[in-house]
């Protein structure tokens, strides 16, 4: 069982070292300026290293006063070439390689640590780890090494190297956990396995686009995707697709002790699915034995692959039933909605599921809370808030059954609005959370409502972590603002401004204008624990026209805010932004994934 006091949970820094193959530890305090003490301490780890291509994650501790920006440089010594970095503004000028906090992450008090740096590298040669690194101008290490590793090995490892080279600085490794073994945030020091099925679909549709533009959409197969188990026969496999098995013993097939792989799956099959839409119903209902067909030939099958010890070297990461507890908070109205709250279907479905799979300690468990665009207004927020801790109670070790939570799957809310960071700025004289865009709803952004959302489970929940699906939230293109509006008119102000092009937030049927987000990324921010893609691009949300039957899946249905002509079911003066000619949910949207390619942001 994982109960609190049985349960085994690395501390982040155990995990991420236990992942890395080389690391430098440099620390030290720097010259102190007359009144700004900065002090820092930066590790530097080859987290994994190919041919021509390494990544490394870094790691900043402010040991003096509080910053509130940070600057830190270091020198390539081998020659190496910055590919493409995260966490933080990234570039090279000859040798030094400098980067810039993000708007997020600039401020750290005393004490606190900068996490989720990292970058794709080049290197020829060796691939010396860097000796000395600034922040803010001052040398972090004055005590690192005097010398340069020497001459660099006349031929490339063909291996990475498992030890230290002579001559750079070590930290002690503590040894590494034992397969299996829960750790706080399972991204660290992880390869996430990527759909095989996906793959496939990916290169044959940029082979359709082909030109610079297929080339950009060939990268989308790099990228690791959810293996979604939306109904029983995905178990085994359906429609040419594999089944859990076959995935889990392939990702098995790839990890070794050294190399925890993360398999990715969403639970969605509660009983009266999507209750409030008609896109993404599901095969069982609560009126034909749905709570028992969950729970026996749903989860228990599920949970009996997961137990297999051919597996116990996978991290398997679980989405638990997107959009569902969201609609008892919002949707009782709809008589769906209302039947899965009076008999406790979602809550106690959950329960059941959740308590199934958290006896197993390399399964974690997250919990999907919709997105800001959805419960962002206090009162939602609050009420939500309290029907997650109710569920929760019902869990075998309360919140410590679980890793944490997921928003923003399937939906194209922007990680922040870097043009709009204060909802209660005044221009006109109205505050900017009035706008019509708004609605009065503060939260404008995916972080700053997971990052609000985990404070609320702050106490008792200091190993919650936070998960964001950045696979369409991009808005990048032509229409993407550059620069912050200049207008005294607050709707206009609010139009200029915001990346996010939807004509309103409640659109969440293929909307026109999305680009890719954020490249799937482990622990980019504190408190968060990735950046994934939960929603495979170029799946479809919803079928655009009513009296198309899916033989595979005759549940899905029309849902009119999928309708290219029709105007939004949350705010009639809207358009619903969906994109014409759109297949059923889940099914390969061709138009859909050219313009999430073209849109990228950052680009492919
Ligand atoms: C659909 C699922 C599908 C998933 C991933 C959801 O909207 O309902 O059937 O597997 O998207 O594309």
């Amino acid at each position: 069982m994982r109960l609190v006091s049985g349960r085994t949970r690395l501390h982040k820094a155990t995990a991420l070292a236990a992942g890395a193959i080389m690391t430098a530890g440099l620390s030290l305090v720097g010259a102190t300026p007359a009144n700004a003490a900065v002090a820092c301490d930066v590790s530097y780890q080859i987290a994994n290293q190919w041919d021509s291509g390494f990544q490394a994650n870094i790691t900043i501790r402010n040991l003096g006063d509080a910053w509130t920006s940070w600057d830190l440089r270091f020198n390539f010594t081998g020659g190496q070439q910055l590919q493409q970095g995260w966490g933080g503004r990234w570039s090279q000028s000859g040798t030094e390689v400098q980067v810039q906090n993000e708007s997020w992450n600039g401020s750290v008090p005393s004490g606190g640590t900068v996490t989720g740096l990292g970058f794709l590298g080049s290197w020829s040669g060796s691939n010396p780890v860097p000796t000395s690194f600034t922040v803010n101008g001052v040398t972090c290490g004055g005590e690192g090494p005097s010398t340069p590793p020497t001459t660099p090995p006349s031929t490339p490892p063909s291996t990475p190297p498992t030890s230290t080279p002579t001559g750079t600085p070590t930290t002690s490794l503590p040894p590494p956990p034992p397969p299996g073994t829960h750790v706080d945030n399972p991204y660290i020091g992880a390869t996430v396995y990527r759909n095989p099925d996906y793959v496939a679909r990916v290169e044959q549709a940029a082979q359709e686009i082909g030109g610079t533009l297929g080339a950009a959409a060939a990268r989308v197969a790099q990228y690791p995707t959810a293996i979604w188990l939306d109904r029983i026969a995905a178990i085994e496999g359906s429609g040419g697709n594999r089944g859990l098995r076959d995935h889990l013993d392939l990702a098995a097939s790839q990890a070794s002790e050294d190399n925890p792989v993360v398999v990715q799956i969403v639970i969605y099959d509660l009983p009266n699915r999507d209750c409030a839409a008609a896109a993404s119903n599901g095969e069982l209902l609560i009126s034909q034995d749905g709570e028992r067909r969950y729970r026996e030939e749903y989860i228990d099958p599920i949970v009996s692959i997961l137990r297999d010890p051919a597996y116990r070297n996978l991290r398997i990461v679980t989405f638990v039933e997107p959009d569902s507890l969201p609609n008892l908070v919002t949707n009782l109205d709809t008589p769906a909605c209302a039947e899965a709250n009076s008999t406790g279907a979602y809550v106690e479905g959950i329960q059941y599921a959740v308590n199934q799979l958290t006896q197993q300690d390399n399964v974690y468990i997250y919990l999907d809370i919709a997105h800001s665009g959805w419960l962002g207004w206090d009162n939602n927020f609050n009420d939500a808030v309290s029907l997650y801790r109710r569920t929760i109670q019902g869990f075998d070790g309360g919140l410590q059954a679980i890793d944490g939570f997921v928003t923003n799957t399937a939906n194209y809310t922007p990680l922040e609005e870097p043009f709009l960071t204060n909802p209660n700025l005044t221009v006109g004289g109205q505050q900017v959370r009035s706008a019509n865009f708004y609605e009065w709803n503060p939260m404008f952004d995916e972080l700053d409502f997971a990052l609000a959302w985990r404070n609320a489970f702050a106490s008792g929940g200091s190993h919650i972590g936070m998960i964001i699906d950045t696979s369409r939230n991009g808005w990048g293109g032509p229409d993407r603002p550059t620069s912050v509006s200049s207008s005294n008119d607050l709707n206009t102000y609010v139009n200029q401004s915001r990346i996010d092009r939807r004509p309103h937030r409640g659109g969440w049927c293929n909307q026109i204008g999305a680009g890719i987000g954020e490249r799937p990324t482990a622990a980019p921010v504190s408190g968060i624990d990735a950046y994934v893609w939960v929603k495979p691009p170029g799946e479809s949300d919803g079928v655009s026209q009513d009296g198309i039957i899916d033989p595979d899946d005759p549940n899905k249905r029309f849902d009119a805010m999928c309708d290219p002509n029709g105007q939004s079911h949350y705010n009639s003066a809207y358009p619903t932004n969906a994109m014409p000619d759109a297949p059923h949910a889940g099914r390969w949207f061709q138009a859909q994934f050219e313009m999430l390619v073209r849109n990228a942001y950052p680009a492919l």
